[in-house]
């Protein structure tokens, strides 16, 4: 048997191989540098091992099935990717390894990334999802609603509690920590998840249903030691920076059994892997690892309406990835947010529809009549929209709304 990396139009058998799509920049044309993927990532390198048998490149050996303009298809056979122990590190070490940094490549870029059921089924998934976040929040339909506290670090316990009070008494079903903020010495975690929940707690007998995700993004082996902390102290939700966290504590995180909330992943540093159009990792396969690994809601982009940097196309594929069919695990919740206000909420819904967790920080608490107000012109946006009312004419007796357009637009 040849040695040969190259099956161009062979038909994979989805339930057999991960498969992959990469964008490729190189001198070299597109089948030699898919074929240089494919022998370094499985069973190959820059010579011909001696000790390269034909059985084990047969078994073992990916396969370039396609190699069109700039873009290859490699399957690698689940073989490789079998064992007890392995998990996430391991399919990433594998499809999205070396061959970042093969000096034949400019660039290479991760797009696509199809896991089959027997994989997929390692994973704990998420275990609230879409539906039992709604079902915490009492919300069957419309669009959560939410803020990040603000400023992102610097606020005492109290004073923390107190912006989530308002925020709550304006309507709002979400609020969270911000990425940066964990257990610095201004708030530490324990102080600011009691006062937190004692606000939730007063919130709900007053009336409003709203859970609050608390930041426990911290070295592998005290995450677990952090969740306890939080959930002993009434938690109702955590939250992970899932990429410097690493996929893995999310899944050990998701696996806990005294982890009974559901958990919010904000994708902190995702830029430098997702935003070179030619070298990096998409979006869509961080996507599909945090549903696989457990995440509940998901960070995806404000599809243009913020002010990140966005690709509408690749969020609108997230959206798919976080909601369409994988293999029973339940849906996860998209989540827009960076540079959200109320004047941009009507089209942002266009393109996300009402399966979307909508969150400002400064949007609200920029409001000239303070945070309660600003949650309250959120809530009247997302209304408006949810009935298909622009938010121009919804603010003609909506006085909080009006005040955000008049300050924002
Ligand atoms: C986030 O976590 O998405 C950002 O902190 C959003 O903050 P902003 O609404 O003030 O842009």
């Amino acid at each position: 048997m040849t040695i040969d990396y190259l099956a161009l139009g062979e038909e994979l058998e989805p339930e057999e191989y991960v498969i992959c799509e990469y964008r490729v920049k190189s001198d070299l044309d597109i089948e030699t540098a898919g074929y240089r993927i494919a022998e370094e990532e499985s069973t190959g390198t820059w010579t011909h091992p001696t000790t390269l048998s034909d059985d084990i490149f047969s078994k073992y050996g990916a396969k370039v099935v396609k190699a069109e303009g700039d873009m290859v298809t490699i399957g690698y056979p689940i073989v490789d990717f079998s064992g007890e122990i392995g998990g996430i590190p391991q399919i990433l070490s594998i499809v999205a390894g070396n061959l970042f940094g093969l000096d034949s490549l400019k660039g290479v870029r991760l797009e696509e990334l199809q896991l089959p059921r027997v994989v997929v089924e390692r994973y704990p998934g998420p275990q609230f999802g879409i539906e039992g976040l709604r079902d915490v929040l009492d919300r069957p339909e419309k669009p959560l609603v939410g803020t990040i506290v603000k400023p992102k670090i610097g606020l005492p316990p109290k004073e923390f509690a107190d912006y989530v009070y308002e925020a709550g008494r304006g309507g709002l079903t979400n609020s969270k920590d911000d990425e940066t903020l964990v257990d610095q010495d201004f708030c530490p975690l324990e102080d600011r998840v009691n006062s937190v929940s004692e606000t939730l707690d007063r919130l709900e007998e007053e009336g409003h249903l709203m859970i609050h995700a608390h930041n426990i993004s911290t070295s592998a082996h005290e995450i677990l030691e952090a969740a306890d902390l939080a959930l002993e102290n009434g938690a109702r939700q955590l939250m992970v920076d899932v990429l410097t966290v690493g996929f893995s504590g999310l899944q050990a995180l998701a696996e806990d059994p005294s982890v009974d909330v559901p958990l919010h992943v904000h994708r902190a540093m995702h830029g430098a892997l997702t935003r070179n159009p030619e070298h990096g990792i998409s979006m869509a396969v961080i996507s599909t690892l945090c549903r696989i690994a457990g995440g509940d809601a998901l960070h995806i982009g404000t599809y243009g309406a913020g002010k990140m940097h966005a690709d509408i196309s690749h969020e609108l594929r997230c959206k798919d990835i976080l909601t369409q069919d994988m293999y029973g695990i339940k849906k996860m919740m998209p989540v827009s947010s960076g540079g959200l206000h109320p004047g941009v909420i009507f089209d942002l819904m266009e393109k996300s529809g009402n399966d979307v967790q909508i969150q400002a920080g400064g949007g609200v608490s920029g409001h000239p009549k303070g945070i309660r107000a600003g949650a309250k012109a959120m809530v009247q946006a997302v209304d408006a929209a949810y009935q298909g009312i622009s938010a121009e004419e919804y603010a003609e007796d909506h006085e909080e709304l009006r005040l955000a357009l008049e300050t924002w637009m």
